[in-house]
């Protein structure tokens, strides 16, 4: 499948400081995190490729060198890859205009660097070209869209208006609740529009302007879509991986178990386990709904349900956690320690009750 109309290059905002993703983004950027056994951006990655485009450009702040490592040049997954960073945040918008030198002309993909989706690109450009537009943002409904921007358009398709974090006397009872998924697609003249120098959100500043004179497009659809922004909607996009729910992707079964994992064959891996490589879960130990991140050990008779743990954590023989549990890199929780959920154990502390 080739995008049509020539959209061949991309740029993915991946600078965040993911401070509610915190303490897992202490030592990783939040695009960086595993899911299952790729690192997150690498899904967008393949999802871009698959629709044709052949550049990428990272649009990085906050550890950025992670990101370059990891991805190169591009030339070993037959994409061009290039890397902007933020002199200082620069907002959406402006991390956008940084990248622009790395772009050729014409049209170009934006992804925010934490959305989980198998939204149809192609139709997204479509969308874009039938119109005319600007910039063409792609929508995912909500239930209750209190916490995002409302997002309105007339019967074609083009955006009529934006309300950010909109109250009960915002909404009008029986109105589809349609929010900003971030992608979007933007012409040359969105670029143009974006200030230069100085902090710029693409939503708060550049939309609304393109928006108040017709120019922007949106493209509402149903598909599979998670912004992964907090460790519990980390958990969830691993759960929805293993139920089959990302179109896109394989699921691997109900739980997964990295090749390059140990586990006792008298430990029990439950529904919903995700175990990366490297990692050890020892003798009669219990772990389910939770992701395990590399070099992590579970020591013997440990349980381990509904938490989010880091890289090389110590969960001590007969230690015990439940619900939202969230450990850092390097995290110890002692032998026979119970946690209950909500906590977090902060990179490299040993936790106490
Ligand atoms: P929080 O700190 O938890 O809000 O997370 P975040 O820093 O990732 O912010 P947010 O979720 O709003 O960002 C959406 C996407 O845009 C993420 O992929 C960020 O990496 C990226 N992003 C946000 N702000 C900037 C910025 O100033 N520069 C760049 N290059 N990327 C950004």
């Amino acid at each position: 499948m080739s995008a049509p109309e020539g959209v061949h290059q991309a740029v993915i905002l991946v600078g965040g400081q993911g401070s509610r993703m915190r303490p897992l983004t202490d030592t990783l950027p939040k695009p960086m995190l595993p899911l299952l056994d790729l690192p997150f951006v690498e899904r967008q990655v393949d999802h871009l490729h698959r629709a044709g485009v052949q550049r990428i450009v990272f649009s990085c702040g906050y550890r950025p060198r992670e990101i370059e490592d990891y991805f190169g040049d591009g030339s070993s997954r037959g994409l061009e890859v290039g890397y902007v960073v933020d002199p200082e945040p620069l907002g959406t918008a402006g991390a956008i205009a940084n990248a622009e030198a790395l772009l050729a002309d014409g049209d170009v993909f934006v992804l925010n660097g934490d959305i989980l989706t198998d939204l149809d690109l192609t139709a997204l450009v479509a969308h874009h070209h039938h119109l005319g537009a600007e910039a063409t943002i792609a929508l995912t409904p909500v239930d209750d869209p209190s916490a995002f921007g409302l997002v309105r358009t007339d019967a074609d398709g083009r955006v009529t208006g934006f309300v950010e974090k909109p109250g009960p006397d915002d909404l009008t009872p029986g109105e589809p609740y349609r929010i900003n998924a971030g992608t979007y697609v933007l012409a040359p003249s969105a670029l143009t529009e974006i200030p230069r120098g100085q902090q710029v959100s693409i939503e708060r500043d550049t939309f609304p302007r393109l928006a108040a004179r017709g120019g922007m497009g949106a493209l509402a659809s149903d598909c599979y879509w998670r912004d992964i922004g907090t460790p519990a909607s980390y958990l969830e996009a691993h759960l929805d991986l293993l139920a089959g729910r990302v179109g896109s992707i394989a699921s691997p079964g109900s739980s997964w178990v990295s090749p390059r994992a140990s586990v006792d064959p008298s430990a029990t891996v439950g529904s919903g386990a995700c175990v990366g490589p490297g990692a050890r879960v020892g003798p009669h130990a219990v772990v389910a709904r939770c992701v395990i991140g590399a070099g992590t050990s579970v020591g013997e008779g440990a349980t381990v349900d509904g938490a989010v743990l880091g890289r090389d954590v110590t969960v001590g023989a007969g230690a015990c956690l439940t619900g939202p549990v969230v450990a850092g890199d390097g995290a110890t929780v002692p032998d026979g320690m119970a946690i209950r959920g909500p906590a977090t154990v902060p990179t490299g502390a040993v936790a106490s009750t």
